[in-house]
């Protein structure tokens, strides 16, 4: 074939157009163009744009027949023949018929595409417009692509009452999408939602102009970038504004939904990019709630905004894409179905995503309840996928989910059911972190006699969200919330009988008890902490700090931790709910009871305190540094253990770590030296606390008590007693009258009040950290002798 057609000729194209004598090219009857050999396309005169076969962006083995911005490196289709019917690059063609048909066949020679024109073609020509034209011998346009959009318009190019443009399915599948632009009879543009893959419409738009019967009948994007609707050229309405400056233009209705205005800066076409001068339908996750259909994203998944002002469309929790390159077709849980045997929501569990709400699938809903309440009714019924919860208000939500929305403004939190059963650890044994179930049982004898319901409800309230904080791109607020109850303040002045029963007083407020109803009129006893100290001020800053610090205190689950279950956080309200421990504080059990505990009981709850505060040092995801540690703030449950409470206290009360703004921190008689120096404050400084801890419930004697002396500045506290008692080797002396377990335990005895001594050294660094606490307690490692201490042979 000859290399190239040189044929030039006029065309006369409609006036509004405004072409009239440009000088172009060129493709005459006669002329194949194929994928492969060159050229694959004809340029337009001033080489703006191309039109012929692209590889196509997602499998360069096929390939597309194409209108495009030709001058960019990225070449941006603005029009496509076979969106939906790609075509083999190999052996496909585009021919423009001697009947003046333009077809395009595949390798079989079956024809894919013809624009239906209506008389037979002299020529075709892309314009600079980037409108692609056939024309008859006397220069009459049959055919132009600006008559049938794909999902982009260009400056030049007028839309008509009943034109529709189509957004493409995803970025790189030019096939037909699933929003649709359409000019409607009324005089409105709108923008609707697509029964996709059929192609009508659903009869909610999700924009819309607001023009209807005003006789808007054209859409105008008129050569100075500016989108117009007008009545025969009366303008009506602007949609949208041209950019200033010298840019290519285009309009196109985006693959999420949203229709963008794009300008790129003509002089740097290698470098530039296309900027978004103006987008409609920004709002589209919440503006488009089609009653039928997914909304803007597919079914089961959730709508909201990228960085990127783009709509992302994500998977709830323990759910994952149908088809990841294909997100359009919704999300698919990763877990076999609940079963509706009794029992079935035995290994069933919830994860919470705060700010994200399905306004649609209803399958019941519920006002006054609580949220313990709305996880348990939701838990029971195995067609209930999710619940959505708000101040008292629960909705059951059924397969499958639709019109999913995330955001700042959604005030709802979901709670996302799904099976525990597919992860690696068994639910029903320990792993590293001990399963809250398994720890509930042992725990909260409370619950003995009653039925599995209750202890599975407990367990869902308790569990804390193992989400990793997902990749929501930009936005600021997490998107996995704490797996914890948010309370409202009534439904916790209800529990506590309106704050009546007072079980402590300590620095960040005051301690009430109270009790939930649970279903099966089970009550489960709890403690509400109302915080003090929350200022008008600082309160948008420790918004932010209160719900990252929730969240991190939420994380933790160890067998000696108070264990956190939920939060109320209402206008300047801040209050925790924690289990209740139904045995008081260590100092109460200690040094309240007319007979001290027994020796293995303390042993038990020296290592249970180290073990906790190892935890929170080492193994939690953020370090927790307690700064508080004292015999009032560790607590005893009904199985006598350990269990430390008011950790994290420092950072969600805006308590720096450090004392360069706030001072001292902890207890007289607990904390360490380094309070008062100017060196770091580091997770030591619970080493020694611990440390005097440790000897106190040694031998089961304050650290300040001894003696009573109150005069004297030199009164012997009980740490300088065990170091000299240490010294001379006459530990027993220490000892209550009645403490022979003790006594008879001499190694053991021996080895806690060295490891005590260890920890109240004076400089940090020498002091052992918790995990290294707890292995010479337990006897797994040497103590590390403190010096000066020789005369005991260990
Ligand atoms: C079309 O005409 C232009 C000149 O206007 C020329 O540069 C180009 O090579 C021609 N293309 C073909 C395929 O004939
Ligand atoms: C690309 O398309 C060809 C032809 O349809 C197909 O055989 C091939 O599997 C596709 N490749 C990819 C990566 O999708
Ligand atoms: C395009 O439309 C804008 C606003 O309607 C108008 O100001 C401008 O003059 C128009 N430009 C052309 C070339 O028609
Ligand atoms: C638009 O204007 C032309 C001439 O100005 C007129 O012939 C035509 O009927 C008008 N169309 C409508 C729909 O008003
Ligand atoms: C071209 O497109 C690719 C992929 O979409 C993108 O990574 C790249 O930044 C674009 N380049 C320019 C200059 O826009
Ligand atoms: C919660 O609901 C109660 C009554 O049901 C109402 O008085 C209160 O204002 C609501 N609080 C919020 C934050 O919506
Ligand atoms: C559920 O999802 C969470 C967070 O995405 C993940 O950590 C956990 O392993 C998942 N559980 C199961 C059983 O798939
Ligand atoms: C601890 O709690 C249990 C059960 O509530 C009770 O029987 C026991 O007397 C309590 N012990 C102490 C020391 O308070």
């Amino acid at each position: 074939m000859a290399p190239q057609f040189f044929f030039f000729f006029f065309l006369l194209v409609p006036s509004h157009l405004s072409l009239a004598q440009t000088k172009y090219t060129n493709i005459t009857t006669g002329t194949t163009l194929t994928p492969l050999r060159k050229p694959t396309s004809w340029p337009s005169p001033s080489g703006d744009f191309a039109f012929g076969f692209l590889p196509h962006p997602a499998n360069a083995s096929l390939s597309l027949l194409a209108v495009w911005f030709e001058k960019m490196d990225n070449k941006t289709i603005v029009w496509c023949a076979n969106g939906d019917r790609p075509v083999a690059a190999d052996g496909s063609k585009l021919t423009l018929k001697p009947d003046g048909q333009l077809s395009l066949t595949d390798p079989s020679g079956r024809e894919i595409w013809n624009p239906g024109a209506s008389g037979a073609a002299h020529a075709a020509a892309v314009l600079d417009t980037g409108n692609l034209v056939l024309s008859a011998a006397d220069s009459r346009v049959l055919w132009q692509s600006f008559d049938h959009p794909t999902d982009t318009i260009l400056p030049g190019q007028t839309l008509q009452q009943g034109a529709q443009v189509f957004a493409r399915l995803a970025d790189a599948d030019y096939a037909r999408g699933r929003f649709v632009l359409a000019l409607l009879g009324n005089g409105n543009l709108a923008m609707f939602p697509v029964a996709y893959p059929m192609p009508t419409h659903y009869p909610e738009a999700y924009w819309d102009s607001d023009t209807s019967g005003t006789g808007a009948f054209q859409l105008i994007y008129n050569e100075s970038g500016s989108i117009d609707l007008s009545h025969n050229s009366t303008l009506l309405s602007v949609i949208s504004t041209a950019v200033p400056g010298d840019h290519y233009h285009r309009a196109t209705l985006d693959s999420d939904g949203i229709f963008r205005q794009y300008a790129f800066p003509k002089n740097e076409p290698g470098t530039g990019d296309w900027m978004v001068n103006q987008a409609l339908a920004k709002d589209i996750c919440s503006k488009l709630l089609s009653v039928s259909g997914s909304g803007a994203c597919g079914f089961n998944s959730y709508c909201t905004m990228g960085p990127d002002e783009r709509v992302a469309c994500l998977c709830p929790p323990n759910y994952s894409f149908v088809d990841d390159g294909r997100k359009y077709l919704g999300c698919k849980p990763n877990f076999v179905a609940q079963s509706c045997e009794p029992g079935g929501e035995a290994s069933f569990d919830f994860q919470v995503v705060a700010y994200l709400d399905w306004p649609w699938s209803d399958a019941e809903s519920f006002s006054s309840m609580n949220e313990i309440e709305c996880r348990a009714n939701c838990l029971k019924d195995c067609f209930c996928a999710a619940a959505i919860y708000n101040n008292g208000s629960c909705w059951k939500k059924k397969y499958p989910l639709s019109n999913g929305r995330f955001g700042n403004d959604v005030s709802r939190h979901a709670l996302v059911k799904y099976s525990t059963r597919s992860t690696s650890a068994r639910p029903d044994q320990g792993g590293r972190r001990p399963d809250s179930r398994v720890w509930a049982v042992g725990a909260s004898s409370f619950l003995a006699g009653s039925a599995a319901l209750n202890l599975a409800l407990l367990a869902a309230c308790l569990l804390v969200s193992r989400s990793k904080r997902r990749r929501l791109v930009g936005t600021s607020r997490g998107v996995a919330g704490p797996s914890l109850c948010s309370f409202t303040y009534r439904e916790l002045e209800t529990a506590t009988e309106g704050f009546s029963e007072e079980l402590g007083r300590g620095a960040f407020g005051t301690v009430y008890k109270g009790a939930l109803a649970a279903p099966d009129h089970e009550v489960l006893p709890i403690a509400v902490k109302k915080l003090e100290c929350v200022h008008d001020d600082e309160l948008e800053a420790a918004e932010k700090d209160f719900m990252n610090e929730i969240r991190t205190i939420g994380m933790t689950h160890h067998k000696n931790l108070v264990r956190l279950l939920g939060f109320c956080k209402e206008g300047t309200r801040r209050l925790l709910v924690y289990e209740f421990m139904s045995n008081g504080s260590l100092h109460k059990f200690l040094f309240g009871g007319p007979v001290p505990p027994g020796w293995s009981r303390r042993v038990e709850i020296a290592l249970g305190v180290a073990r906790g505060l190892a935890y929170l040092h080492e193994e939690c995801r953020t370090q927790i540094i307690h700064c508080d540690i004292k015999p009032h703030n560790v607590l005893v449950d009904d199985g006598l253990a350990a269990r430390i409470s008011d950790f994290g206290m420092a950072k969600l009360l805006r308590l720096e770590q450090t004392r360069t703004s706030t001072g001292i921190r902890g207890t007289v008689g607990y904390f360490a030296p380094e309070w008062f120096k100017s060196s770091a404050i580091t997770a030591k400084v619970d080493v020694y606390s611990f440390g005097v801890l440790l000897l106190e419930i040694v031998f089961c004697r304050r650290n300040l008590d001894w003696g009573y002396d109150l005069e004297s500045e030199t009164r012997p506290t009980l740490t300088d007693r065990a170091k000299e008692c240490c010294r001379t080797g006459r530990l027993n002396e220490l000892l209550g009258e009645e403490d022979e377990e003790a006594k008879k335990d001499g190694m053991r005895l021996e080895r806690f009040v060295m490891v005590g001594l260890s920890c109240v050294q004076e400089e940090p660094w020498m002091r052992p950290n918790m995990k290294k606490v707890v292995q010479m307690l337990e006897g797994s490692t040497e103590v590390d002798v403190p010096p000066n201490m020789y005369s005991l042979t260990m």
